[in-house]
């Protein structure tokens, strides 16, 4: 069969995405804040790793209410991340090293410091009253009740005026109001502002969240869901797609970038409304499914931390990518800011931290999609356990704090529990450069503490060593790389129902590729297929391959393999 034609393939289906939470990446000026000429630093590391774009977390001036996804000027660098020269000698030399930049599109809301929403609030005559949704209440009482994402009520009273303004996350981070033609129209003008200086492409936050019904209407939560009051109602909302397909004719369409967008709630078939082919939308979605099961609304969401069984997971991302595959494009991920570290979640982070972060790498990045790497996630990152509440820093979980505590009655331990589990922190204390004083991240006062076991595991350590998490990601991305079939092929998953092994197999018309992940800290066997008992081991992330040659295999614990089967013609090459 003549080879296919590579050149109609757009460049982000072979793309490995790395996402840098600037705040904790790299401080190049000892305030203890990550910056700009910090990433600039890094930027060789990320090269040797061998990805191709980097996610950049909100980078433009903030109050910082939610670590920069509360924007007070959308054209401006925070100046604690340095300046627009930075900026673009960032630019510029991460195209010299053929790295690509993605930056964090967040226009459901501004700060309540932007000068559109200070304007907005200054009067109801004002001319950009309308920038934002203003409601009267009912009877003294706010116009619903839709919860926030951060506690409380969506609607905050404003004092002069005593009308209402809708904010979905903080009282700080007001909604804009997509209804208002001048408000897209600002939107996509200062998208072009940063897509003609060069970037490559947006994250989208929470993207299907800009159309809300316009009534208002109450909604209730979906039980043994994470939605609460309102969330159905305004995820997917009823122009959404109208509005997404505007972004796409009057910016989007005009440069070759990548999109992805964050989309809390969708199921597979929605998500190829988001991105599916023709559509005239976005690249791909981040869906939500795998992170979020079994978290219901009714048990106080994530906090009360259910247990995750194995063929769950299997279930939601096998789903996904058998409804994306020919209809629209994946994204992959375990991690990013807002989860707890995946290597703590989905693996054990303790005897067999290393073998089960590897594990992790191999399960992921063979599935069809695009991967994203959150920083340290390369590293076999953990999460952290602070003695006390002071050490958080982050909205959601001081919010939550007070509400578990004072409507629900949890007592400290139990809130601390929940917060080691699933507090999105867990992600945000500073990437761990080496075993210098506060991990080679400041020369200064961290703004969050580190965690402690950065001694052991540290970037500089692992590129020393050969058989680190650092060096499995390095091998595994040139892997995928090297093998056309984990872009195109097919994804069928073998035994649904084993708890503890996750088994696929990925074909085109020249390879297949069986791929086995074991969740499970003990030993197992396995049945292979018959195809692949002479196959190739690709990859192995334990010395050994105990039963190889056999129709069973025994798996070590957290043990991840990769083995090509043999072809009629002779053993399938990377191409
Ligand atoms: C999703 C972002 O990932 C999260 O960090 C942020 O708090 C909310 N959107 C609000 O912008």
């Amino acid at each position: 069969m003549p080879p296919a034609d590579t050149s109609l393939i757009p460049w982000w289906k072979d793309a490995v995405v790395y996402q840098i939470y600037p705040r904790s990446f790299q401080d190049s000026d000892g305030d203890g804040v990550g910056d700009l000429r910090g990433i600039l630093r890094r930027l060789d590391y990320l090269k040797r790793l061998g990805v191709d774009v980097l996610w950049l977390s909100p980078i433009f001036a903030s109050p910082n209410d939610d670590n920069g996804y509360d924007i007070s000027n959308y054209r401006a660098i925070m100046p604690e991340f340095g300046t627009m020269a930075d900026f673009e000698e960032l630019l510029r030399e991460a195209h010299a090293r053929g790295l690509k930049i993605m930056l964090d599109l967040v226009v459901n809301h501004t700060s309540d410091e932007h000068p559109w929403f200070i304007e907005s609030r200054s009067s109801p005559q004002s001319d950009k009253r309308d920038y934002y949704v203003w409601r009267k209440g009912v009877d003294g009482q706010p116009p619903n009740h839709w919860q926030s994402f951060f506690s409380g009520s969506v609607w905050e009273k404003d004092a002069a005026s005593g009308e209402y303004y809708l904010h979905l996350f903080s009282r700080k981070q007001p909604d804009l109001n997509w209804e208002n033609p001048t408000v897209r129209r600002e939107v996509y003008d200062m998208m072009r502002f940063w897509l003609d200086k060069g970037v490559d492409g947006w994250r989208m936050d929470t993207i299907n969240m800009l159309s809300k019904p316009q009534d208002f209407p109450e909604g209730r939560p979906i039980p043994g869901t994470r939605l609460t009051e309102g969330q159905p109602l305004f995820l997917n909302g009823p122009r959404i797609h109208e509005f997404i397909q505007e972004m796409h004719r009057e910016v989007l369409a005009h440069y070759d970038v990548m999109t992805v967008g964050e989309t809390p709630g969708v199921s597979p078939a929605e998500g190829a409304l988001y991105c599916g082919a023709g559509r005239g939308e976005l690249n791909m979605v981040f869906h939500f499914e795998h992170v979020f099961l079994g978290d219901d609304t009714a048990e106080r969401g994530k906090w009360s931390n259910p247990p995750l069984a194995l063929p769950d997971i299997k279930r939601v991302l096998a789903r996904w990518q058998t409804g994306l595959h020919g209809r629209g494009w994946n994204s992959l991920y375990w991690d990013n800011h807002d989860q707890p570290r995946a290597v703590s979640r989905f693996g054990n982070d303790r005897e067999f931290r290393v073998e089960s972060a590897k594990m992790l790498c191999t399960v992921l990045l063979f599935m069809q999609g695009t991967p994203y790497i959150y920083q340290g996630q390369e590293l076999g990152m953990t999460n952290v356990s602070f003695e006390s509440l002071d050490h958080y820093k982050d909205i959601e979980t001081r919010n939550a704090y007070k509400v578990l505590r004072e409507e629900h009655g949890w007592d400290d331990a139990r809130i601390l529990a929940a917060v080691y589990a699933r507090g999105r922190d867990n992600a945000r204390t500073p990437m761990h450069w080496s075993s210098a004083p506060h991990a080679g991240f400041t020369e200064g006062t961290p703004w969050i503490a580190l965690n402690p076991n950065y001694p052991d595991i540290n970037a500089e350590a692992a590129e020393a060593d050969p058989h680190s998490v650092w060096h499995h990601y390095r091998a595994v991305i040139a892997l995928r790389k090297a093998l056309p079939v984990v872009r195109d092929g097919t994804f069928t998953l073998l035994d649904a129902e084993h708890p503890t092994v996750f088994a696929y197999v990925r074909e085109d018309a020249h390879t297949r590729l069986l791929v086995l992940g074991h969740f499970h800290g003990g030993s197992q066997t396995c049945r292979v297929p018959a195809a692949f008992v002479d196959g190739e081991v690709l990859s192995n992330n334990h010395p050994v391959l105990e039963g190889a040659g056999t129709e069973e295999l025994r798996l070590l614990p957290y043990q991840a393999v990769v083995l090509r089967a043999p072809t009629r013609t002779g053993v399938s090459r990377p191409e």
